[in-house]
């Protein structure tokens, strides 16, 4: 019942000209997955490119954060209205990287995640434990903690919009994956929270899974049953490796 969907985060890469050549062989390597809900995540000066360069495709475009308020004196930040109105469909938030690097709460994921929906945005919000937490037996409770903490001003009646996006600190980047065993066990747990918090809801929201997906462990990742889809990084740079891991997960589901 859950369409899967796969989004390609492009971090900080690809300048414009890079982004409408990477869309257009997208538009060409994409155009046979219908099945599949799919978007890119470029940096926030191609985003006019990427959204004209993927008109009339099935491919949307998302912003890789966006600020809690609707406008005002914040230097350097881009809020979700102005998102919906350059085109974006999506907006990441809470990745790691932004957690790390710019201090980000579940707090503030959780105000940007409501600002996101107010404007008619989906939010793909991202959780996940460090090496330390799991080696020390605490992935479920930290990822129980940034759940419940990066959803909090979500209404029931919109979280359906929402995507949950469980990407292992330690498997981003890295090029070692999380297992499909460890991967299906974090996301049945993530599934059984939202239940707690959103009920019948909770059956409508994906849950996708990223770090370290690469075209050769797409297959076995996607084919588990708690796992809607892939937040994608450094596979999702090439049309060719993001195709290959899109066709992994429409194989999947077309079992
Ligand atoms: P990699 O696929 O490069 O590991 O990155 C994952 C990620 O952070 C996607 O948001």
């Amino acid at each position: 019942m859950r369409k899967p969907f796969v989004c390609g985060n492009w971090k900080m890469n690809k300048n414009v000209g890079e982004t409408r050549s990477l869309c257009a062989e997208l538009r060409t390597a994409l155009g046979a997955f219908s099945q599949v809900e799919l978007a890119v995540a470029p940096v926030f000066v191609s985003l006019p490119a990427a959204v004209d360069a993927l008109k009339g495709t099935n491919i949307g475009v998302a912003g890789q954060d966006c600020h809690a308020e609707k406008e005002g004196a914040y230097t350097g930040n881009v809020s979700a209205p102005m998102l919906f109105d350059a085109g974006c469909r999506y907006v990441i938030l809470g990745h790691s990287e932004r957690r790390t690097y710019h201090a980000e709460t579940d707090a503030l994921v959780a105000k940007k995640a409501a600002a996101a929906l107010a404007a008619g945005l989906n939010p793909i919000v991202c959780v996940g434990e460090t090496l330390a937490e799991r080696d020390g037996g605490k992935t479920l409770t930290v990822v129980e903690t940034q759940v419940r903490g990066s959803l909090a001003d979500i209404p029931e009646a919109l979280a359906a919009r929402v995507t949950l996006a469980y990407e292992p600190v330690w498997a981003i980047g890295t090029g070692r994956n999380a297992t499909s065993a460890q991967a299906q066990e974090v996301h049945a747990f993530i599934r059984g929270l939202l239940r707690s918090m959103v009920h019948g809801e909770a059956d409508k929201m994906r849950i996708q899974y990223g770090g370290s997906v690469k075209p050769d462990n797409a297959k076995e990742l996607m084919a588990q049953p708690d796992v809607d889809g892939a937040l994608v990084g450094g596979a999702s740079l090439k049309a060719d490796s993001f195709a290959a891991i899109v066709k992994a997960m429409h194989e999947a589901r077309a079992r």
